[in-house]
């Protein structure tokens, strides 16, 4: 008769072990983003390649890549290689499954990992579609870290002060790009204040 308190207690306890388990495992799973998945529509995919006017000697990095649909672009369209990062790991899933699709797996290659800790030193073209705040945290390392004339694309969102070679939007007037150019580090972003 004692044992039966006992053994609800034992199934308690095993009970609250598996659950705490698994929170952990979704924890760990699901990553802390700086920005949700929201895909950019392919007609703005297409005006942001063309405005950092891709072209065959390029290698293109997308921050923040989603589904992978700018490097997917940028590789059926312009031949080049192309890399996304991620943090989700659900996405990078997803990337590859895409690039499957698109018959692209020799010239686009997808890392999980938190854009802020990326080499981003080889790309020619950078592309992001992130947050206003994270832009502004990104600066720094793209001033750093990229080559003098890297382009860089930014769906919707600018970079404070730093005033952009051109802007464009939509058919509709929504889905404004943003173009800057990496500057010689003698003369410094235009219209960022020293
Ligand atoms: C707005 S979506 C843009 C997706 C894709 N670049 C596009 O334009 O279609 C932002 C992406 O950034 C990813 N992300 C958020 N925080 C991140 C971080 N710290 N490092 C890498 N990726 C991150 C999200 O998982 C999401 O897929």
């Amino acid at each position: 008769m004692t044992l039966l308190p006992n053994r609800i207690l034992q199934a308690a306890v095993v009970g609250l072990a598996l659950t705490l388990a698994g929170f952990a495992v979704v924890a760990q799973e699901t990553p802390k983003l700086d920005v949700p998945f929201v895909p950019t529509p392919q007609e703005t995919v297409d005006r942001m390649l063309a405005m950092a006017k891709v072209g065959p000697n390029d290698y293109l990095i997308d921050l923040g890549s989603g589904d992978g649909r700018i490097p997917i672009t940028a590789a059926k369209k312009f031949g080049i290689k192309a890399m996304g990062v991620d943090l989700n790991p659900v996405r990078i899933a997803e990337s590859n499954d895409n690039a499957k699709k698109e018959g692209v797996t020799d010239k686009v290659e997808f890392k999980q990992g938190d854009l802020f800790q990326q080499d981003i030193s080889k790309a020619t073209v950078l592309t992001m579609y992130l947050l206003p705040d994270v832009n502004m945290k990104l600066r720094p390392k793209i001033w750093s870290d990229l080559k003098p004339g890297t382009r860089i694309v930014s769906h919707a969102f600018s970079m404070g002060d730093w005033t952009p070679e051109a802007t464009t939007t939509g058919p509709d007037g929504r889905n404004t790009v943003y173009l800057w150019i990496v500057p010689d580090p003698k003369v410094g972003p235009k219209g960022v204040q020293k």
